[in-house]
C-alpha cells in the first residue's frame, strides 16, 4: 500500500526517534512552549553515489509526492555532493539528501562499499519506504573501522543503512524562541551536548541562515561479530532570514553544512 507524503514523514520520524535518544524530549520541551507544533525545517538523508542507492534512487518517492529538486552543492574535504528538494506546500520539510563520492576514497575502503551495496536487492530500493528501511547488508567491525578511518560519513552510512540522519526544528515557527542563541541555552541548561565545530551557531544573518545541532549520542549498533557503541543521529535547528523580496530563504550554506556534517563523528571527546 502507498503511504501519503505525511504517512512517509510520519514513519521517517518514528524510525529516526529510535536512533536519536534526545530528539524526543527535545521535541516535548518545544512543543510544551509552542501549543504542541513543532515545524520542521527540513530531513536530511545520507548515501553512497554508486548507481543502484544513489542521491536520484533515494529522492523518487520524495519527487513522486510532488517535491521538486532545488539546489545542490559540493563539499570537496568530506568528498559529498548534495542536493535538497523542496514541496510546493510550505509546511512540508525540505528533503537535504547528500551522497558520497565512493571513488574518491582509498581502493580498500571502495571493496568495502561496493561489496555492501551489491548486497542490496534491486527490488528493495524501488520501495517507498527504502528511505527508512534501515541497513540492508552485513558489515564487520573491521570494515566499520576501516571505513571510519577514512571517512566518518561512510561509517555512518555502513553502520545505520538508509535512514534519516537528522531532522530539523524550524526556528522560524517557535514562538518560544527566535533566536538561535537562546535556544542553544535552553539545550546547554538542560544538559544537552551540541555540535561545537566552527562555533555553536554555523552561518550568520548575513548568509540568511543559522543553523545548530546536538552532537549524536552513542548507540549499541550490532555487526556481524559483535556489538559497538558509536553515534546515532542528531537534531538540527535551522532559523532562516528574509531575502532583498521578503521570502524566507529555503537554501542551505556549504560551509555552515559542512561543520554539520560533524555531528556524527566518532572522534570528538564527549564533555
Ligand atoms: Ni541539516
Amino acid at each position: 500500500m502507498k503511504l501519503t507524503i505525511q504517512q512517509l514523514l510520519a514513519a521517517m520520524w518514528q524510525d529516526y526517534l529510535a536512533l536519536t535518544p534526545d530528539a524526543k524530549p527535545i521535541h516535548q520541551l518545544f512543543a510544551r512552549q509552542n501549543q504542541g507544533v513543532v515545524v520542521n525545517d527540513h530531513i536530511a538523508l545520507r548515501t553512497f553515489n554508486l548507481d543502484k542507492v544513489a542521491l536520484d534512487k533515494i529522492a523518487r518517492p520524495f519527487l513522486a509526492a510532488g517535491y521538486q529538486s532545488a539546489d545542490d552543492y559540493q563539499f570537496p574535504a568530506k568528498k559529498l555532493y548534495a542536493r535538497y528538494f523542496q514541496h510546493p506546500d510550505e509546511t512540508l520539510p525540505k528533503v537535504f539528501i547528500s551522497e558520497l563520492k565512493v571513488a574518491e576514497l582509498p581502493d580498500n575502503c571502495q571493496k568495502i562499499i561496493h561489496d555492501l551495496v551489491a548486497q542490496v536487492p534491486e527490488s528493495t530500493v524501488d520501495e517507498q519506504t527504502f528511505c527508512y528501511s534501515g541497513r540492508p547488508w552485513r558489515l564487520s567491525i573491521d570494515q566499520y573501522q576501516t571505513l571510519a578511518a577514512q571517512s566518518e560519513y561512510a561509517a555512518w552510512v555502513a553502520a545505520h543503512g538508509f535512514r534519516p540522519n537528522h531532522f530539523t526544528v524550524s526556528i522560524n515557527h517557535l514562538r518560544s524562541h527566535q533566536d538561535i542563541h537562546s535556544l542553544n541555552q535552553l539545550l546547554l541548561d538542560n544538559g544537552y551536548t551540541l555540535n561545537s565545530s566552527g562555533g555553536l551557531v554555523k552561518g550568520s544573518p548575513a548568509v540568511l541562515l543559522e543553523q545548530s545541532s546536538t552532537l549524536a549520542r552513542k548507540i549499541d549498533v550490532s555487526f556481524d561479530d559483535g556489538v559497538l557503541t558509536i553515534p546515532g543521529c542528531y537534531y538540527e535547528f535551522a532559523r532562516r532570514y528574509p531575502m532583498a523580496d521578503g521570502r524566507l530563504y529555503q537554501g542551505f550554506v556549504a560551509s555552515s553544512a559542512d561543520k554539520i556534517f560533524e555531528s556524527t563523528d566518532t572522534g570528538r571527546p564527549v564533555p
